[in-house]
């Protein structure tokens, strides 16, 4: 299958696209990367350096791939840091040009804004922007707990909140928005994490053993959001894909806690993360 895959890259470490590019290219797919910035590194380190690309490059970016044909093939799309609002009509753009060659095209939309403690860190006019110009055209929302909560405007307390908040993301009546919820990092209260998969349907928990970083690897998000999205395209259904994309992430970070990296352990647990050995299901959740 075929990506455009729309997020920041770095040069060392693995956030944004340099995160997500290895990981579907070693489930089969081709992917097309358009860096929306290009940083030498996270700014999570406090000192970084690089710049952000304005929306007018990221636009000719996209009519480029239209002009060459690429987006007549293309069968998914994957949009993580956009970082101000302006970019958001970059992606409006590349989802509208392939769902015009290709309507059954896949898109996640990961709403990259913030995370607590350290709240929004990009453009505060960013929220509204993926709420009114962005979810509309998404099939898939992988929020973690803050950005729920900022999609939303409601308290995401326990997985009772979270799951009815996850749902009021979903598509309405008019079919417009996301067919699938993801809801990252939420707590179990007993030293695990829980990712939480909500469909207008149904409604799946996958649970991990909570790792003790400190600080926490970045990009852990952007590597669930790439394998989600690589797995389906691959032609699983949401249970499976859900649980060979957190098992794989799982596998990355077991990898990166155990040689007490900063970063993940991309390449060094590529085959691991791809084939994980240890498994975790996703398991259905009453409603
Ligand atoms: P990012 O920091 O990339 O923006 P995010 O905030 O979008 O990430 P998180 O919810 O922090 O996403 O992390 C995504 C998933 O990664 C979690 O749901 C969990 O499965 C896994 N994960 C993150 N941190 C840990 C940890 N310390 N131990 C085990 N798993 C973790
Ligand atoms: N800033 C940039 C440029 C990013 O690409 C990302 C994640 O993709 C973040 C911030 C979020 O970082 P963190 O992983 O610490 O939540
Ligand atoms: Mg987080
Ligand atoms: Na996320
Ligand atoms: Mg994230």
């Amino acid at each position: 299958m075929k990506i455009v895959s729309l997020q920041s890259a770095v040069a060392y470490g693995h956030v944004g696209n340099s995160a997500a590019l290895l990981p579907l290219q070693r489930l089969g797919h081709e992917v097309w990367p358009v860096d929306t910035v290009q940083f030498s590194n996270h700014p999570g380190y406090g000192v970084f350096d690089g710049m952000r690309f304005p929306a007018a490059h990221l636009i000719a970016m996209v009519e480029g791939l239209a002009a060459v044909g690429a987006l007549d093939q293309c069968d998914g799309l994957l949009t993580g840091y956009l970082g101000e609002a302006a970019t958001v009509e970059a992606a409006v753009l590349a989802a509208g040009l392939i769902r015009s060659r290709r309507p059954d095209a896949l898109y996640l939309c990961d709403p990259v804004m913030g995370d607590a403690p350290r709240g929004l860190y990009v453009d505060p006019a960013l929220p509204e922007a993926f709420r009114t110009r962005l979810l509309p055209l998404a099939d898939i929302v992988t929020p973690n707990r803050f950005e729920l909560e900022c999609l939303t405007g409601r308290a995401v307390g326990d997985l009772a909140d979270a799951a009815a908040a996850a749902r009021s993301l979903l598509a309405g009546p008019d079919r417009r928005g996301p067919r699938l919820a993801l809801v990252t990092g939420l707590e179990d209260g007993r030293d695990g994490l829980i990712v939480l998969a909500v469909t207008a349907e149904r409604i799946w928990q996958v649970r991990t053993p909570r790792l003790p970083f400190s600080p926490e690897p970045s990009g852990t998000g952007d590597l669930l959001a790439a394998l989600l999205l690589g797995r389906l395209l691959s032609g699983y259904a949401v249970p499976e894909a859900l649980d060979l994309a957190v098992s794989g992430l799982f596998a990355v970070l077991e990898r990166t806690w155990v040689e007490r990296r900063r970063e993940l352990a991309l390449v060094a647990a590529q085959d691991a993360m791809i084939a994980p050995s240890r498994r975790f299901a996703a398991d259905p959740v009453e409603p």
